[in-house]
């Protein structure tokens, strides 16, 4: 791996807005408490993450070339710490629950300065950027991650992870991969108070009684936690997958070439004709934010029923209900709701599309007889290829016919790939891809219509070899070419709207929406205008 240029970090931290605290006093004052970076390693960048109390620092080891990710926060004073002990002494016991509506954090903020003034004494010989800076670790460590809030911050970063106590957090990062932090939990007790604490910010519940857990925190963050060292010998360990608030759309998907624009137009055809789809991929692949992009296809008065065991779907249509799964209670699972009893119960509310974020087991049966009775389905599996997926879905325990694979029409593999790009520092730049799209005519016959070329970096069509269109101008009586060319008005429409950077969930919903209203004639005219 290439070393990366050194940066100046002090020239960008003096840019940042200090949220009220600019001046010179506090530029210096950063100036003075920053950190260095360790022996042997070299600074990399830095950029603010919660300014102007933290920031991510990454350095680079000079013998090995691994990256190292620093969280630099402003560190208090002895002084300032026994005020923040105290004072977080007494929130702990003061605070109360947030409103109805309410955040954590929103609930903290309007009761702090009430809490604070009825216990000025503590804070009297502190400075008033002292008091902000204890009203920063205050929020963290009562309403925020704690050690790990600034992470959470942080828009390059994917996953944080923890593989148990005095274990480096490893980050998933945009830019670096997999790197290594400086954040540690030092002893058991640290880090079992951190997932207890984070668990029940979802509502729920882990013990060593019940130490596998999966939830969405409250900003839909997905966690999963392995408490104590009952199934995990070093420990609690955690895996947070972060929710981007903005989702990505179809449109970032052009935009940042994980597809093109035909293969986003052949998708939104197969989702109006309700056909149904499978997105396959590894781990961390992309399979959840493509199944979201793609749903965004889905006419808008369709109604949709999602299924999962953690909130990951979010779709901007009216006519969406959602559905979690629950696990049950005592050794009888008592009131347990499976997934496959809520694709049964989703069948008989009469939905266009189910949605099941992922398949794993006996649910795939239940979801295959949804779609032999004429619902649209979309779903993700963890596999690599259509083949294992394929191999999947008919062993056990989701033993689904092979005679009835083809009911599931069309399979997309996603991937994390490393395409021969660099950026200007030189290093190979990493993107998700739909490495292909394939149509599914039975369990030993797959006809690949896109496929992703590494080489040249681009996406090969063979749409001849598409029986789904064929079947799609059959069932409208429209000949295959009137089709091919409603294809084609797609497409542009997509293509304006990429270069428009019509992006968001909300503005393609009402373009969607308009185009949908349009009759057929429409159509042309409407997308000859938006190429124009
Ligand atoms: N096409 C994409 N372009 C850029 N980033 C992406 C893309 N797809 C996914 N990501 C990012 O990759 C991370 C993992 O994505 P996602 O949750 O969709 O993966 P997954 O395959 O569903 O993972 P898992 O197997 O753990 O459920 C997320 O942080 C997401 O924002
Ligand atoms: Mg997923």
């Amino acid at each position: 791996m290439k070393t990366k240029q050194k940066t100046k970090r002090s020239d960008k931290r003096k840019g940042d807005k200090h949220q009220g605290l600019s001046g010179e006093d506090l530029a210096a004052y950063l100036d003075v408490k920053r950190k260095k970076a360790p022996e042997g390693y070299i600074e990399v960048e830095s950029y603010p993450l919660k300014p102007p109390f933290s920031y991510a620092f990454i350095t680079q080891n000079e013998d090995t070339a691994e990256f190292l990710y620093i969280v630099d926060e402003l560190p208090l004073t002895q002084e300032e710490k026994e005020a923040y002990a105290k004072m977080k002494n007494i929130l702990e016991n003061e605070l109360r629950a947030p409103e109805e509506e309410e955040s954590l954090i929103q609930a903290f903020h309007r009761q702090l300065p009430e809490i604070m003034a009825n216990h000025r004494k503590i804070l009297r010989e502190i400075s008033p950027i002292g008091t902000k800076k204890i009203t920063y670790y205050l929020e963290r460590d009562i309403a925020g991650f704690a050690k790990i809030d600034s992470l959470m911050f942080d828009p390059h970063v994917e996953d944080i992870s923890c593989s148990g106590v005095n274990k480096p957090i490893f980050l998933w990062h945009r830019n670096y991969e997999n790197i290594k932090t400086n954040v540690y939990f030092r002893n058991d007790e640290e880090l079992e108070d951190f997932a207890m604490k984070i668990v029940h910010k979802a509502g729920k519940h882990v013990s060593i009684a019940f130490p596998i857990v999966d939830v969405t925190l409250p900003d839909k963050h997905r966690l999963a936690v392995s408490y104590g060292r009952e199934v995990t010998p070093a420990g609690t360990s955690f895996t947070i997958r972060k929710f981007r608030k903005d989702p990505f759309t179809v449109i970032d998907l052009i935009k940042n070439e994980t597809i093109n624009e035909s293969i986003a137009a052949y998708l939104w055809l197969l989702m109006e004709h309700k056909m149904s789809l499978i997105i396959i991929g590894a781990t961390g692949a992309g399979k959840t934010t493509s199944l979201n992009a793609i749903a965004c296809l889905i006419r808008p008065t369709h109604k949709i029923i999602s299924v999962e065991e953690v909130a990951e779907i979010n779709l901007p249509h009216e006519n969406w209900v959602s559905t979690i799964s629950r696990s049950g209670f005592g050794i009888e699972n008592e009131g347990e709701i499976p997934l496959f009893g809520l694709i049964k119960s989703a069948v008989r509310h009469r939905p266009d599309l189910i949605i099941v974020g992922e398949i794993r087991g006996d649910e795939a049966y239940v979801l295959f007889q949804a779609l032999a009775t004429g619902h649209g389905g979309l779903c993700t599996l963890h596999a690599e290829k259509v083949e294992t997926a394929v191999k999947r879905l008919t062993q056990p325990p989701m033993n689904i016919p092979p005679g009835i694979i083809s009911l599931m029409n069309c399979a997309i593999v996603v991937k994390h790939v490393r395409p021969p790009i660099f950026d200007q520092t030189g290093t190979r730049l990493s993107s998700r891809k739909f490495i292909q799209v394939s149509e599914i005519k039975n369990a030993s016959t797959i006809r690949g219509i896109f496929t992703w070329d590494p080489s040249s970096d681009t996406f090969q069509e063979e749409l001849s070899k598409s029986f789904l269109l064929k079947d799609i101008a059959k069932n409208l009586n429209v000949s295959h070419e009137r089709l091919m060319r409603e294809l084609e008005h797609r497409r542009k429409v997509l293509l304006w709207l990429t270069e428009r950077n019509i992006r968001d969930y909300r503005s393609l919903h009402n373009y969607l929406s308009k185009y949908y209203r349009s009759s057929p004639s429409e159509y042309e005219k409407l997308s000859e205008k938006l190429s124009r």
